[in-house]
């Protein structure tokens, strides 16, 4: 069998795209499919997207369309800024291959050459295993749930991310809840990088997902405030701002997890994501902030650099997994 190759969706692909979105939905109970009463656009799909300043792209495998993705402007927000992801679907058997990646990665290239400025799309809710493929290419759930007038009784998430540009963003319980995943591999890769958050390297990825789905449920509960940053597309930051004080305390908040991937280090994501922090924390009434940073480490000039007040060393604060001491320096900042 010859690898899939991508090419241009056709308007005489359509027999194929029927096919292949009919067995992805019969994949779910419930899930069904009325071409010319609910989706007569996949009668001549490439002219739909092209209509609209979009465009399609098909994965064919032996002369059978296996996977295809389209996207298209949407045109509610500032003109051209915000694009679709659609018909995002791979046949069971090419997943796990890299083949849907490709194909979302041209479609944002795509919309990225186009002016796009921001990615957005709707997912059945239905579809657990495709959320967690837009949650690992750093989408997140954005706003409340759709529900479509069909024959499926369809309920959709809306999934979205920032597409150029460095942006931060502070998670609301859906976004953080659908952060677990991305959340997970930034603070493993920086664990295991040597970043100092509180575990030993090496951090497996199942308890950094837990970590987060703790963390998802404090945000929720109002303990936390959770902040993500986005690097051209890509989730590579995150900051914790911690509110859950003693009644007498409940003017401060403690900064932790401040974490940028190492390969996004040194482009200003850091100094974003505390700037953020430092207002979020000011919205929710916190004035002084603390946080524990290791003895001497690069972080201490960020810190010192954003005005934060260097408060001494304790020696010991941690320890390595060989139990050797590390010593913690705190800093403080009063804000607002
Ligand atoms: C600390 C950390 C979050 C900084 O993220 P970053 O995106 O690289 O930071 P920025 O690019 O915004 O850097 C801002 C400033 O911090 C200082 N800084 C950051 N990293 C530095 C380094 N390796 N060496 C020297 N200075 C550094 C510099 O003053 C820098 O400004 P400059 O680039 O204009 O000189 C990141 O290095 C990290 O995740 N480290 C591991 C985890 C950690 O130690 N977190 C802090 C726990 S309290």
């Amino acid at each position: 069998m010859t690898p899939p190759a991508l090419r241009a969706g056709r308007d005489e692909d359509a027999a194929d795209f029927i096919a292949l979105i009919g067995a992805c939905w019969a994949e779910y109970p419930g899930c069904v499919m009325d071409v010319d009463g609910e989706v007569p656009e996949l009668r001549a799909l490439a002219s739909y997207y092209a209509g609209q300043g979009g465009a399609l792209w098909v994965a064919e495998q032996d002369g059978r369309v296996v996977g295809m993705v389209g996207t298209r402007p949407l045109g509610d927000d500032a003109p051209g800024a915000a694009w679709e992801i659609c018909k995002m679907y791979a046949y069971p058997d090419q997943r796990g291959s890299g083949l849907a990646r490709t194909l979302i990665d041209t479609a944002e290239e795509f919309a990225r050459a186009h002016g796009a400025t921001a990615m957005k799309l709707w997912t059945d809710t239905r579809f657990d295993r495709a959320h967690r493929f837009y949650e690992n290419r750093s989408y997140l759930r954005d706003g409340p749930i759709r529900a479509l007038d069909d024959l499926s009784r369809t309920l959709e998430f809306t999934y979205a991310k920032p597409l150029t540009g460095v942006v931060v963003r502070r998670l609301d319980a859906a976004a953080a809840v659908s952060a677990i995943p991305r959340l997970a591999t930034v603070l493993a890769e920086c664990v295991n990088a040597g970043a100092a958050a509180g575990f030993h390297a090496p951090l497996a990825i199942d308890r950094a997902r837990a970590t987060w789905k703790r963390a998802a449920s404090q945000a929720a509960l109002g303990e936390k405030i959770l902040l993500a940053a986005w690097a051209d597309g890509t989730l590579v930051g995150t900051a914790t701002l911690d509110l859950d004080m003693p009644e007498t305390q409940r003017h401060r908040a403690e900064l932790h997890t401040l974490l940028v991937l190492p390969a996004a280090r040194r482009r200003g994501i850091g100094r974003q994501l505390l700037r953020a922090a430092e207002t979020a924390a000011l919205g929710a009434g916190r004035t002084l902030l603390v946080l524990d940073t290791p003895a001497g480490g690069d972080a201490e000039r960020l810190w010192r650099a954003e005005g934060w007040t260097e408060r001494g060393t304790v020696p010991d604060w941690s320890r390595t997994s060989d139990g050797a001491p590390e010593a913690a320096t705190f800093f403080w900042k009063q804000v607002g």
